[in-house]
């Protein structure tokens, strides 16, 4: 049977940091406060001409240079990503067209911070039903495009960034199984209530805001990524003791640690990120992925298990041999 298995890794983060001392001069906040309750000290943020697709670009050079392949091996490219860089033609169509590929399919997958799960198992679908046999997936965000820089309750928690994969046909996974789910009941509770089709005159005057109930969104965080450790393990009939690394979306440390609690996954196992990335959206799963491939942590051969959530709410899992 043809399995996808991840054969390189790829991330990318904008220069500019932006620390906690700086947003205390900018909202009324502090450096102890934003550390004690989200774990954040700093977060990147794009150069103002710099684009979700520029941060897509390096992330899949990096992991297409990792893979050790050309970038026309590639005959399929998927963009988890909130923050395409226009309405149309998808950020995956621009990224296709910068790394020189033409014909096979490229298009956006949409599921806020948990899109790169998403892309994820798209992807292996394709994959696994021999539509394609080289894959690009990418998370990349420039969330900062979206946050009111003056609501302290949000602009604390968010970053730029970009993560990607290669995956590529195999006989044996690879990816063991991918989990994805959604519920719209909640989508008022993380969104950014405007767009192209409603509310344009707000997007007009700047003002395409995210707006959250973080106490809400802080316990279904916490609660949907437990479930699906819980799922991915059982539909591989494994058991917590033999994953190696859990690699969850980077939203908030306590989210993170309260999961690994309810998990009894111990935190020594646990890829974190949010101290240096905040929260990145999609692109934050990939983008830890990458830097504990890179500093030789994750290794072939071991378990990992990826995890997002997000808006809508959405939310998903991978479980993976590397
Ligand atoms: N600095 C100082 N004080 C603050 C700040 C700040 N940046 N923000 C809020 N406060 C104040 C509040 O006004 C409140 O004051 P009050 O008691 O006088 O009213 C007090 O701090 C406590 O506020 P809470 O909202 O109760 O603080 P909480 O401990 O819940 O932490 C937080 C808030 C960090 C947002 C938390 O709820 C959280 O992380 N939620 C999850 C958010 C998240 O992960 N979102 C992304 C999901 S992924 C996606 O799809 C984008």
């Amino acid at each position: 049977m043809t399995c996808s298995r991840v054969i390189g890794t790829g991330s990318y983060l904008p220069e500019k940091i932006l620390t906690n001392s700086d947003l205390e001069r900018m909202v009324d906040t502090n450096d102890e406060w934003i550390r004690s309750r989200t774990g954040i000290c700093e977060r990147r943020i794009a150069a103002d001409d710099q684009f979700t697709c520029d941060l897509a670009e390096q992330a899949s050079l990096r992991a297409i240079e990792a893979a050790g392949i050309k970038n026309t091996d590639i005959d399929l490219i998927i963009v988890a990503t909130t923050t395409a860089d226009q309405v149309f033609p998808s950020t995956a169509c621009l990224l296709q067209h910068r790394l020189g590929i033409e014909g096979p399919p490229a298009f956006d997958v949409q599921a806020v911070c948990a899109g790169f799960m998403f892309a994820l198992d798209v992807a292996d679908k394709f994959i696994r039903t021999g539509s394609a046999r080289c894959a690009l997936v990418v998370g990349a965000e420039t969330f900062s495009r979206i946050i009111d820089w003056t609501d302290r309750r949000t602009c604390i928690l968010f970053g730029d960034g970009a993560g990607a994969v290669i995956l590529k046909a195999d006989n044996s996974p690879g990816i063991l199984s991918t989990h994805i789910h959604s519920d719209g009941k909640y989508k008022d509770l993380l969104c950014v209530p405007v767009g192209v089709s409603k509310n344009y005159n707000l997007v007009q005057q700047g003002k395409a805001y995210t707006t959250m109930e973080g106490g809400e969104v802080f316990r279904w965080a916490v609660t949907a990524m437990s479930d699906i450790i819980e799922e991915a393990l059982v539909a591989n009939n494994m058991d917590k003791e033999q994953i190696d690394w859990l690699v969850p979306h980077q939203a908030n440390i306590r989210i993170i640690n309260a999961v690994g609690k309810r998990a009894k996954i111990p935190s020594e196992k646990v890829v974190i990120t949010v101290n240096r990335h905040g929260n990145t959206s999609a692109a934050s799963v990939p983008l830890a992925l990458d830097e504990a491939v890179r500093d030789g942590r994750i290794v072939s051969g071991q378990y990992i298990l990826l995890e997002g959530f997000g808006g809508g709410f959405s939310w998903g899992s991978a479980l993976i041999k590397m």
